[in-house]
């Protein structure tokens, strides 16, 4: 009895004594012990008050913060975001772990259920997460309402890994802890990926998710015009395809939810991709955090953990889809401008090119070039000797020709006089909007346009059928898609779009000040495409699926490897198509921001990209049009395209400065195209970067995370251009090791270096010791170069008592179809050991009787007494005062044997010193 009174009376004293605790706790949501950097948002949507944050169970602290006018739209608009005035609590909990539970070896499960709304209509109730250890290097969490389907993204067709069984060497290890999920690199324990479950919202129109980020070292995230590391100062960068000259802090052409980190001391590197098509924002923060916020669709991470940077962005490509191989004459230098508005104009550029001794491979037309600005035409008054001039003059001496096709067909066409509105009526494969009417808006057609619907299955047999009757008339070798994002010039159609909650739901995501609709210049998201599904939905797509339609098309109608140059683009991309830079400004800033905007687009798995040389937009001038030109001779797609109401800008217009230094660049960069192809053929093979941040090659240099006017082409050239105006001495960093630039050698310890600027020379690219480079006798046309011979250009590390160095070169026909499918090419290996350098050929299909007859070795520090050649002495030699042997030779590079058709290349050269 005395037992349970005293029961009774420790119950009470604990209840009085945790109702006391309760009511002198002053912060029961644990408000007050959140750092200011590490709040996130409850209330991202406008408008922004205390009274909405607190029923939403938020906290509320309006501080300094411009949230503090109770929800001003306008200031939420804007990409600085800053500390938010509206916060969770450390005690938040909107979705509670219900359960979890191992389904297999590699799948486990965990149950969340909602247990308090989240302030966003329609909030999903219960979410099951999915962890799917795919293989060593790569995790999948899918987050998925568990009781209904919702839109998932259709295309690309992911290359999933398959799972491989769970192993000792997986490199992550993932665990819930509280209500936490975390996902850590097992070896260091540090962890990539952190989110607080009871935090995130997962609504119909609103999913948001915040996770700690391993460091301030954040790349990626695209397509914008900002630094290549990202900055973690509370920033927006809005997922949303728009027709946007690049300017910072708005969404441009492209749609890239993917950044790739390096963790501070160890430098590996892991990777986040969320797979996911919807308007989306992702926000970084001082924590470093960063947050989706998206509109639609599912939650589905695929995180990669490298744990190089290259192995990081490998791992991403392969699941995307690898790039594609670009055909080799797409390599050579092109040239463009709106507004050649007549044949004579378009002639009289040619020429002048061509008799400079400019060389150049592709002649571009953009829309003046049409009829009323109607795709698959061309204007017979303005341009009638195009067709002639494609035929006889560009493809008689090995050039090739690109016009534009915009996606928006013309409807507003007397009836039946326009047969690709005509057809795509019949094939039914326009979009549509809500009515399912044809959906019309207006973009440069003269009254009315309509839009291909590219996720309809017959689209690709339109696309094709209109390039394959386009061609007879007007032989193009490549496609120019613009206008992709699809851009309208008006907010869908003429009198608008709907209202409902599609058009407007209650977050919006956006980087722009002008507009705060997802239909700003394109199409009403109600629009209808193929099985009802809404362009909402599909609008981040549409570049992208266009790109494959193209490809598609051009394979039909050419039977050739398809160039497309794309300005919209999505994940996996690169597989079908390239991209370039859009409408740049033609000023100083603009063309260094194409820096990180290369390095980007290679993390993007588009490999195949530049921007326009001078510029685009507004006149450029002589001096920058040169340094472009000094630059641009370094993108991997080089072309000159200007806008119509701007100067001449090819550079015999501009004039002889311009014309020798554009000379003297593209030569060179003709010289070293073997080894460009070549780093095109890698990444086509793995995945990973043609054009590279030099922190993948140096990753143990501090200094190089910020470097973002210097890059690499593959491992072995580093370019530094001079990216100011007056500038006579140019100021490089060289990572620490032996470089060679111009027979002159740099020791570095990583180190600036002040070399003096000519504008004519090629002073700022540099070789890495241990390096052996492809070159070949450079001609006005890739064409030309096909029959010309290689040279091998070694670089070798006197420093390095073993003098290695490595290289390859690949080599096919240049434009033919799956050549590494169908075993068309050759594949050679390099490498110098123990003085002797030997050539093997790893695969031998493509024949051909081109030789190497040259070997320029560098870095051998006095004078070989003799040279044996396969075993013989060898005297064709010389040795110059700047270390320099050079080996002349011509050592034929196929297999000529018809009786041994197995057998291999090999040469060896050994260089002694009795
Ligand atoms: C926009 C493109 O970005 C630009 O390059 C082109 O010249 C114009 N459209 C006109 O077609």
């Amino acid at each position: 009895m005395a037992s349970r009174r005293l029961f009774s009376l420790l119950l009470l004293i604990v209840s009085l004594w945790t109702t006391s605790v309760q009511s002198l706790d002053s912060d029961p949501m644990k408000c007050n012990s959140i750092r200011n950097e590490d709040r996130i948002d409850c209330n991202p949507d406008p408008p922004i008050s205390k009274e909405i944050c607190e029923q939403r169970g938020c906290c509320w602290n309006a501080g300094n913060n411009t949230d503090d006018d109770g929800g001003n739209l306008i200031s939420r608009a804007l990409p600085h975001l800053g500390v938010p005035s509206c916060y969770y609590g450390e005690n938040y909990i909107g979705y509670k772990i219900e359960k979890i539970y191992i389904k297999d070896e590699d799948l486990s499960m965990t149950k969340l259920k909602r247990v308090r709304p989240s302030g966003f209509p329609k909030d999903i109730e219960n979410v099951n997460i999915e962890i799917h250890q795919l293989n060593d290097q790569v995790l999948r969490l899918k987050f998925i309402d568990a009781n209904q389907k919702r839109y998932e993204v259709p295309t690309p067709k992911l290359n999933i890994p398959s799972v491989s069984k769970s192993s000792n060497s997986r490199l992550y290890s993932t665990e819930i802890s509280g209500s936490h999920l975390i996902v850590r690199r097992r070896e260091t324990n540090q962890s990539i990926f952190d989110i607080n479950l009871a935090q995130m919202v997962y609504s119909d129109q609103l999913i948001h998710l915040t996770s700690k980020l391993p460091s301030k070292y954040i790349y990626g995230i695209g397509e914008h015009r900002e630094p290549f590391r990202k900055t973690t100062d509370w920033k927006r960068y809005t997922q949303w395809t728009r027709d946007q000259v690049p300017i910072s802090d708005h969404a441009l052409y492209g749609s890239h939810p993917f950044y790739m980190m390096v963790e501070n001391k160890t430098k590996l590197a892991s990777g986040v991709f969320l797979f996911n098509s919807n308007a989306m924002d992702i926000l970084t923060q001082p924590s470093p955090a960063i947050t989706f916020r998206t509109v639609g669709g599912i939650l589905d991470f695929f995180i990669f953990f490298g744990p190089k940077p290259e192995q990081v962005v490998q791992q991403y490509h392969n699941l995307i889809g690898l790039p594609a191989m670009p055909p080799f004459w797409s390599l050579g230098y092109q040239q463009c401008r709106y507004g050649y508005n007549n044949f004579t104009n378009l002639n009289q550029t040619y020429w002048r090119t061509r008799q400079a001794g400019i060389p150049m491979d592709v002649q571009w037309t953009d829309i003046d070039m049409f009829d009323s600005y109607n795709d698959f035409t061309y204007n017979h008054k303005q341009f009638k000797e195009l067709p002639d001039f494609i035929r006889n003059v560009l493809h008689k001496n090995g050039q090739k020709f690109i016009p534009m096709f915009d996606c928006g067909i013309s409807s507003g066409e007397t009836a039946h006089s326009y047969r690709p509105y005509d057809y795509g009526v019949e094939l039914d494969i326009f979009v549509k909007n809500s009515s399912k009417q044809i959906f019309n808006g207006k973009v440069w057609n003269g009254k009315s346009t309509v839009w291909p619907d590219f996720s309809h299955p017959n689209a690709t047999k339109y696309w094709s059928k209109m390039f394959e009757e386009y061609h007879k008339i007007i032989e193009f070798d490549g496609a120019w898609i613009d206008m992709n994002e699809p851009s309208n010039f008006y907010d869908g159609q003429i009198d608008g779009c709907p209202k409902t909650e599609i058009e407007n739901p209650q977050y919006v995501p956006g980087m722009t000040d002008d507009s705060l609709t997802l239909r700003h210049k394109t199409l009403c998201m109600t629009a209808r495409h193929y099985n009802d599904q809404l362009h909402y939905n599909l609008h981040n797509l549409y570049g992208f699926q266009e790109a494959i339609a193209t490809n598609e098309a051009l394979k039909t109608t050419l039977n050739k490897r398809p160039f497309i140059i794309s300005r919209s683009s999505a994940p996996g991309h690169g597989h079908w198509a390239s991209h370039w830079d859009g409408d740049v400004i033609s000023d100083w800033s603009s063309m260094r921001w194409t820096i990180p905007s290369i390095l980007n687009f290679n993390l993007f798995g588009v490999p195949m990209i530049g921007a326009d040389i001078c510029g685009f937009i507004g006149d450029t001038t002589v001096e920058l049009c040169r340094r472009w030109y000094q630059l641009g001779a370094f993108y991997s797609f080089v072309r000159n395209h200007n806008v119509d109401n701007a100067i001449d800008q090819d550079p015999v217009a501009l004039g002889e400065t311009v014309v020798r230094t554009a000379r003297s660049a593209l030569i060179y960069r003709y010289v070293f195209l073997p080894y460009l192809y070549t780093l095109f053929y890698n990444v086509h093979q793995n995945g990973g970067t043609v054009l590279r941040p030099m922190f993948f090659e140096f990753p143990d240099d501090d200094h190089l995370y910020d470097i973002e006017t210097q890059f690499m082409w593959g491992d072995s050239m580093l370019i530094a251009p001079i990216l100011y105006p007056n500038q006579t001495e140019n100021k490089v960093y060289l990572p620490k090791g032996t470089w060679h630039n111009m027979g002159q050698t740099f020791e570095s310890q990583g180190q600036y270096f002040t070399i003096k600027d000519s504008l004519d020379d090629i002073n700022y690219v540099f070789f890495r010791s241990g390096s052996i480079i492809p070159m070949q006798e450079p001609q006005n046309n890739t064409e030309m170069m096909k029959s010309k011979d290689f040279g091998l250009v070694v670089i070798l590390d006197p420093k390095n008592p073993e003098h290695n160095a490595k290289g390859s070169l690949y080599l096919d026909s240049g434009d033919s179809l799956d050549p590494v499918k169908k075993g068309e090419y050759n594949f050679y290996n390099f490498e110098v050991k123990n003085n002797t350098l030997t050539i093997e050929s790893q695969h031998l299909g493509y024949q051909t009787n081109q030789s190497i007859i040259v070997l320029e070795i560098f870095g051998i520090d006095r004078k070989p007494t003799s040279i044996i050649f396969d075993g013989k002495p060898y005297y064709q030699f010389i040795y110059t005062t700047n270390n320099m042997l050079i080996i002349q030779t011509k050592l034929s590079i196929y297999n000529n044997d018809n009786d041994d058709k197995s057998k291999k290349i090999h040469y060896q050269f050994e260089w002694k010193f009795n």
